[in-house]
């Protein structure tokens, strides 16, 4: 039996794909490239030694999804696939809709024919859009202030609405934090395509040289030292956060969503010297106005995953920071295909 995965070549499904085939399970991958090259599928050879098999196939495409079904003996699939870039959403909501939520529906349709109906899915605290207080707990009131954000919830919702017409089902919905960091061979890591939104990418340009300085977008947060705080997990600790939810969905019916982070929030100032500690890079910084859309304060608590899946983030900022620099030492111009 097989798990798939989609969008298994991308930042955080290539990890968990890696951590999937170490903890025994075999894997199907299908992925579109949107933001993710061919060549993370070797990287995931070069750590394992095993090749995943692989399908090019993009997730609103139902005979690619019923080809996928009907070849492989599948019992249950993590679902990574889709766009995901905040600022982008904003300017272009309906291909976020049409993409993040039809796609989705035609996943679970195919699933639903084939007899599939366990799901880990990748949802994000962004669903929290900006909460009162922090930490914040899974029964938190949940609001978008951005499609992307809109997407997570809408398909949150979607899968819970499945579990009720079929309580054969199994969903559970990570939210994850920050995901940032790399895995530890240096062989996988993050490489948006484009211009990259989200920090730890952002710090490695200017640590590679591409860029001078390292935005700070706002210090007049009311934060300790003024910038935003946020959750930051290493990417490997979410990856197997997956394989823990896994299990989950493997042994009980009905919907779940658990918070994914470290339950510790760093701010800008504090992660941006921690890279500077573990690269030895000094990394200028220019202050720049609040970035429309964001939050002051972000951080979870991840006392349900602990007391419920038994797990728990375990890698440190400084090792993130490492890693991600490792990354980058190895892939100086990232994945090249
Ligand atoms: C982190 C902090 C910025 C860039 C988003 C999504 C979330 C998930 C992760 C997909 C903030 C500050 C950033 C820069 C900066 N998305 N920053 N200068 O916005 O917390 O979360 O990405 O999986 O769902 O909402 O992440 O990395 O963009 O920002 O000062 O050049 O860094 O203001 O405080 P964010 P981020």
């Amino acid at each position: 039996m097989s798990v798939l995965v989609s969008g298994g070549t991308g930042f955080i499904g290539s990890h968990t794909v890696v951590e999937l085939i170490e903890a025994g399970y075999d894997v199907v991958v299908f992925d579109n490239f949107y933001n993710s090259k061919l060549c993370v599928l070797d990287r995931i050879k070069q750590i394992t030694g095993k090749s995943v098999k692989f399908y090019e196939a993009d997730m609103r495409d139902a005979s690619a999804l019923r080809k996928i079904f009907s070849e492989n003996k599948i019992d249950s699939v993590i679902h990574f696939a889709g766009l995901k870039a905040v600022g982008e959403s904003v300017d272009k909501p309906l291909a976020y809709y049409k993409n993040n939520i039809g796609g989705t529906v035609v996943l679970c349709e195919e699933m639903a024919a084939a007899g599939v109906k366990c799901m880990v899915f990748s949802s994000s605290a962004t669903v929290y859009g900006d909460p009162e207080t922090v930490p914040m707990r899974e029964d938190f009131p949940t609001s978008a202030t951005n499609p992307y954000g809109e997407t997570k919830l809408v398909i949150e919702r979607i899968l819970a609405d499945v579990c009720v017409s079929d309580p054969e089902w199994s969903v559970s919905c990570l939210r994850y934090f920050n995901p940032i960091g790399a895995h530890k061979s240096g062989l996988l890591g993050e490489d948006p395509m484009g211009i990259p939104n989200n920090i730890m990418p952002r710090i490695q340009k200017v640590a590679a040289g591409e860029w001078d300085a390292i935005t700070v977008f706002g210090d007049d947060y009311d934060t300790p030292d003024g910038t935003g705080v946020r959750d930051y997990i290493h990417v490997t600790d979410l990856a197997q956060a997956h394989i823990a939810a896994l299990k989950r969905v493997y042994t009980v019916k009905g919907w779940e969503c658990f918070n994914i982070g470290c339950g510790h929030g760093y701010s800008v100032l504090e992660l941006i010297e921690a890279y500077s500690r573990a690269s030895g890079k000094e990394i200028p910084k220019v202050i720049m106005p609040r970035r429309p859309g964001d939050i002051a304060i972000s951080y979870a608590d991840p006392t349900k995953a602990k007391e419920v899946l038994g797990w728990e983030a375990k890698l440190t900022l400084d090792d993130m920071c490492r890693d991600a620099y490792n990354f980058l030492v190895k892939n100086p111009r990232g994945y090249e295909d």
